[in-house]
Order: C-alpha cells, then sequence, then structure tokens
C-alpha cells in the first residue's frame, strides 16, 4: 500500500461528515458480551453496523435476527436486521469498507497470570491487512496501560500508513454490567482517549450518536488506566470486606449485618458484600494486567496481589464452611449430598466464566461429596468447563431434590429463586451470599457464626 499524503485534517473532517450524517459503515470485531450490544446501539442511532466474529454461530444468530445475549433483546436484533443496519460475518475481506472499526475481543489471563494479548493482535492483524486512509479504529478490550501505543498502534502501521495522520486510534473502555436493567451500554458514560486530538474527537462523535454522555481524557493510556482503575477498585474493597467476613467468623459477629449497619453512614461509606470468591471476566482478571505491567517499570502492586490472595481463598472458605455446617449434622462431606444453587458468576446472569462457584463445586466433589446444582441461567457445565471435569446439567429445583440433599449451598443469589420454599424443605443451608433474610437455625451463612438463627437478636 502507498502512503497516503492527505492531511489528517481533510480525513478528519471527511469522517467527520460521514459520522453525523450516519452514512459511515460501522464495524464491531468480536460480538460477545461486550460488541454485540454495542453493535445494536450503533444500529439503533442509524448506522449500518456490520459485526465480524470468527464464531460462525454468533454469526448465524444474527443473520437469522436472533440474539444470545441476555441483555439484548431478540426483538432489537431482529428489527436492525431486517432495516439492513446490523449484519454479521466472518469474514474480515470487507474491513477495508467500514469507517470505523471497535475492538471487543477477550483479554484473558495465561494460567501465570500474565495478560494474554494473542487475541487483539489477531484482530488487529486482521484489520491491518484491509486498513485505509480515514479509518477511525477503537479497542475496547480491557488492557494495560500502553497496549493501543505500543501493541495496537505498530501492528496497524506495518504497511505504511500512520497512526493519526493516515488513520485514527483510540482506546474506549468498556464498562457494561451484564445484568444491570438500570444502567446500559447507552446511558453510562463513555471514557475516550485518541492518540491525538483529532482521534479523540472522531470517536467521540461516533460514540456522541449512541451513548448518552462521553468523557475525554488526554490519551489512550488514560483511558486504559482508568477501566483498571474502577475494577482495581472493585477488587481491592471486595478483598477488604471478604477479609472482614473471615474476621467476623472467629469474632462469632454476622458481617452482613456490620455491612448493612455501616452502610447508612451517608458519605465516606461505600457498601461491598463478602461472596465466595470472585467471578466473571473482569475483576478477577483486569488488576492482574495492571500488576503485570508495572513490574516491567520496577513496581509491586502490593494492594492487587493482596486482594488476589483473599478473594483467590473465598471458594475454599466457602467449602469448609459447607464442611463445618455437616459437621454440626455428624456428616462428612465425602458421601454427603450437596446441592448447589447458582453458579453463574452473579445474580440473574448465564455467564459462568470464572465463576467462584465452580472452584467450591470442585472442592467439594474432591472432598467425595455427592454434587449436584440447580441454576436458571446454566442448564449445562461441560467438563472442560470448570475443574470438576466431568459434564454435569442442572437439577430441577424441587421439593424432593431439597430435602433429599444433606446440604444445600447458596454459591449465587439469582432473584427468581424461591427462599421460603429452599427454608422450608432444606435440612441443612449454608447461604454464601446472604440471600436468606430471616434467621433459621438449619441455616449458616459465610462470614457469620453458627447457624443464622444466633443471630436473630
Ligand atoms: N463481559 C463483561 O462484562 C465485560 C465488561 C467490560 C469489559 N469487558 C472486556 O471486553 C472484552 C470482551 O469481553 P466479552 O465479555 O465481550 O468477551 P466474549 O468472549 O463474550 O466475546 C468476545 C468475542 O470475540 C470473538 N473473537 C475472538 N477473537 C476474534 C477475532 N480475532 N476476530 C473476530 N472475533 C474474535 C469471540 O468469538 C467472541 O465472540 C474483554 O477485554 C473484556 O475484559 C467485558
Amino acid at each position: 500500500m502507498t502512503q497516503t499524503s492527505a492531511p489528517s485534517e481533510s480525513l478528519a473532517a471527511a469522517l467527520h461528515a460521514r459520522l453525523t450524517s450516519r452514512e459511515a459503515r460501522v464495524g464491531v470485531v468480536g460480538l460477545g458480551y461486550v460488541g454485540l450490544p454495542l453493535a445494536v446501539e450503533f444500529a439503533r442511532a442509524g448506522f449500518r453496523v456490520t459485526g465480524i466474529d470468527l464464531d460462525g454461530r454468533k454469526v448465524t444468530a444474527i443473520n437469522e435476527g436472533r440474539s444470545y445475549i441476555q441483555d439484548v433483546p431478540t426483538k432489537d436484533v431482529a428489527e436492525f436486521h431486517a432495516a439492513g443496519l446490523l449484519s454479521a460475518t466472518a469474514d474480515p475481506a470487507g474491513v477495508g469498507e467500514l469507517d470505523t472499526i471497535n475492538i471487543c475481543v477477550p483479554t484473558p489471563l495465561r494460567k501465570t497470570k500474565d495478560p494474554d494479548l494473542s487475541f487483539v493482535v489477531a484482530a488487529v492483524e486482521m484489520i491491518a491487512e484491509h486498513l485505509r486512509p480515514g479509518q477511525l479504529v477503537i479497542l475496547e478490550s480491557t488492557t494495560y496501560p500502553g497496549t493501543t501505543d505500543e501493541v495496537v498502534k505498530p501492528i496497524l502501521e506495518k504497511r505504511g500508513l500512520v497512526a493519526g495522520r493516515d488513520f485514527f486510534l483510540a482506546f474506549s473502555p468498556e464498562r457494561v454490567d451484564p445484568g444491570n436493567e438500570k444502567w446500559t451500554t447507552r446511558n453510562v458514560p463513555k471514557v475516550v482517549g485518541g492518540l491525538t486530538p483529532a482521534c479523540t474527537s472522531l470517536a467521540k462523535t461516533l460514540y456522541g450518536a449512541s451513548v448518552e454522555t462521553v468523557v475525554e481524557v488526554s490519551s489512550p493510556r488514560v483511558a486504559e488506566m482508568v477501566k483498571l482503575l474502577e475494577n482495581t477498585f472493585r477488587a481491592v474493597n471486595i478483598g477488604l470486606v471478604n477479609e472482614l467476613a473471615l474476621m467476623c467468623d472467629r469474632l462469632g459477629i454476622n458481617v452482613w449485618e456490620v455491612v448493612e449497619a455501616a452502610a447508612t453512614k451517608p458519605f465516606g461509606f461505600m457498601p461491598f458484600y463478602p461472596g465466595p470468591g470472585l467471578g466473571g471476566h473482569c475483576i478477577p482478571i483486569d488488576p492482574f494486567y495492571l500488576s503485570w505491567k508495572v513490574k516491567e517499570v520496577g513496581f509491586e502492586a502490593r494492594f492487587i496481589e493482596l486482594a488476589g490472595h483473599v478473594n483467590g481463598a473465598m471458594p475454599h472458605y466457602a467449602a469448609q464452611k459447607v464442611a463445618d455446617a455437616l459437621n454440626t449434622r455428624a456428616k462428612a462431606v465425602r458421601g454427603s449430598s450437596i446441592l448447589v444453587l447458582g453458579v453463574a458468576y452473579k445474580r440473574d446472569i448465564d455467564d459462568f466464566r470464572e465463576s467462584p462457584a465452580l472452584d467450591v463445586m470442585a472442592e467439594l466433589q474432591q472432598r467425595g461429596a455427592k454434587l449436584s446444582y440447580h441454576d436458571p441461567y446454566v442448564p449445562r457445565i461441560a467438563a472442560h468447563d470448570w475443574p470438576g471435569a466431568e459434564t454435569i446439567t442442572s437439577v430441577p429445583l424441587t421439593i424432593e431434590a431439597l430435602s433429599g440433599a444433606d446440604c444445600v449451598v447458596i454459591l449465587t443469589d439469582h432473584r427468581q429463586f424461591d427462599y421460603r420454599l429452599i427454608v422450608e424443605h432444606a435440612p441443612l443451608i449454608v447461604d454464601s451470599r446472604n440471600a436468606i433474610k430471616t434467621p433459621a437455625a438449619h441455616v449458616f451463612k459465610l462470614g457469620a457464626p453458627g447457624g443464622s438463627g444466633s443471630v436473630a437478636s
């Protein structure tokens, strides 16, 4: 490709005009929990959106007008697809025809807790093959500060085009909160940091069409760090309250009661709640992108590492709580029937990636429990998706299932569970989420002494 001599101002003006008139062709690479909601919002704003994903099932679903993400109604996908505003492909050949390309591919950790940027690199290499002057590329995948500059930019520039002059480049962290009905892709403010003021301005124009508030920052690096601050803030505060739960357990105090009362302070306090561990694609992972990066400059991210230790030990603590509860009935974990309720990483969603429930279940299984689970959102867990390494399916939540279990363990507090039925029929309950509000002698809570009947007063 020959290097363009076109000044960035005219390219920027042309793209700006296409964005404001909605003539711009918008692309989203990676159509998962982040990419599909974003693509739908762009379509809602009136852009013609092309989603690119390697997963043929997702491509087929969109082209058949179906959603596969709980927060995205099929009605929207069907409507925008029928209107010619939303389509998907696994073929990158059309990337050159797009005006903007948002990258929403996974950024997991390797087993060693080092960042795995292989999906980002593959996606950027694919875009680089087709890059042409005047395009805007925005990375949305959560990553360490410097990725856009140090990893994405050199790959895109390999064929001679220069970022900020021939094409535009920015980072904008995704803040989607699956299952949150109040805060959606549309009304959560979007932080944007471009390589140059023109890059920022164009990214702002694109997002401004489909999200309510756009917040500009001075560089991609700042935008990358914003996301890591947000998720590290959560990981550290959850680590703190999890440690407090362990302290309360030893001291015979109910941590849930403590947090609820502390939360009545109208300033200077924000409640976080303990649980069986961290889950999902963000909080357990993203802070380690930062701790890995700062090692390069000889810095040790102590809060992150400490929170990682505390949070990482919670599944074991929850399993131990089950053993302790069974012990009060003169039973061992080995041979006991244990029914787990909820395996998704948080309430009311179907995502069980990194869910701490899987670790708790694996430990109980390894200690000899006869394990079953019920989760209305997760019908099946394949052998390769959890450390228990055998495929298991959700059992119906019946009176027989509850009364036949030696212990029922609440690991995810889905709102649709009938807690009255559970308390009435389960002989013994370990509640790791404070889902059961009425104290009962056969209910044991994580971070609280004995059967929670003892904390009624
Ligand atoms: N899920 C969340 O709640 C959430 C919230 C904020 C930020 N994020 C971040 O957003 C990014 C995406 O997360 P997600 O949860 O949407 O992931 P996901 O696994 O749900 O979706 C990613 C999609 O990218 C596709 N993909 C992978 N490599 C590709 C390639 N080279 N070309 C085209 N498609 C490719 C996959 O097939 C998949 O459909 C991650 O960096 C994550 O940390 C996620």
